[in-house]
């Protein structure tokens, strides 16, 4: 199905590596950003690289322009400023849009970056509370590179993407996730288990950073595997 999907602060590392593959996989894509000239010259840019995959194209348009007429809007800017910009935006969200975070709470630390715990329980739940009510929360692809997610060239990312939040927007964020080849969407939970793949970022990075490798990913084992015998031992000890 085709929907209109924003990516704000999609002028970034990661928001123009979403902007990529949606436009790849045929959706419509615009790119916002805070300023339009901004917006309209990575537009350009998207188009440009664009021209070798598809003859879909992106638009540019500022933030605030950009809600107003997306079903889904990606959040791709930096911590901590993601509530302030979702507040500065609150005004103009189309009816039953969803919103996404992509937001990962870490910062610098004595030994190389780690995470920030949320007084909210996440980041997402703190994005749910600064965001209109006719508008439906979501997080994802906290645990993929952007250099992965922006080389069309490499046509299998090959990583898991915990997808959190409330019930139909987590339904529509899956089905999105599916779109770009070698991502496989995980039910994460409500908004609040969001906290789960918001805190393995660092893991991630810092290993980029000493082992020189990468972009990592994460990815869950065993899927597959009937595991009766574990639900009984679950029981017995009273987690479900
Ligand atoms: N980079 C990754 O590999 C990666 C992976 C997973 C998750 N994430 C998460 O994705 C988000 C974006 O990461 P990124 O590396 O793509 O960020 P980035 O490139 O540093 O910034 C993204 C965009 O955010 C906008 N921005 C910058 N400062 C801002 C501010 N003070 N207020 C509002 N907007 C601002 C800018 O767009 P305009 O100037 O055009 O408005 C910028 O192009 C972060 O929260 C990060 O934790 C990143």
């Amino acid at each position: 199905m085709k929907r209109k999907i924003a990516v704000l602060g999609g002028t970034g590392d990661l928001g123009f590596g979403l902007v990529l593959r949606f436009a790849v996989a045929g959706e419509e894509v615009i790119i916002g950003s805070r300023k339009q000239e901004k917006a309209l010259r990575r537009a350009n840019d998207a188009n440009e690289i664009l021209k070798k995959y598809t003859k879909n194209r992106v638009k540019g348009m500022v933030n605030n322009e950009a809600v107003k007429v997306a079903d889904v809007s990606f959040l791709t800017v930096p911590y901590p400023y993601h509530t302030k910009t979702v507040e500065g935006l609150k005004e103009n969200f189309k009816e039953g849009s969803i919103l996404v975070s992509t937001i990962v709470p870490m910062v610098k630390g004595k030994y190389g970056l780690k995470p920030v715990l949320s007084k909210e329980g996440s980041v997402a739940n703190e994005i749910r509370k600064v965001t209109p009510t006719h508008v439906r929360v979501a997080s994802a692809f906290h645990n993929v590179g952007a250099a992965a997610v922006q080389d069309l060239n490499r046509r299998e990312i090959n990583c898991d993407i915990i997808v959190c939040g409330e019930k139909e927007a987590k339904k529509v964020v899956m089905e999105l996730v599916r779109l770009i080849p070698g991502l496989r969407p995980i039910d994460g939970g409500p908004l609040e288990n969001s906290v789960i793949p918001e805190v393995i970022t660092p893991l991630l990075v810092n290993h980029v950073i000493t082992l020189k490798t990468g972009p990592l990913g994460v990815k869950i084992t065993n899927l597959n595997f009937t595991a009766e015998k574990l639900i009984e031992i679950y029981k017995e000890k009273g987690l479900i």
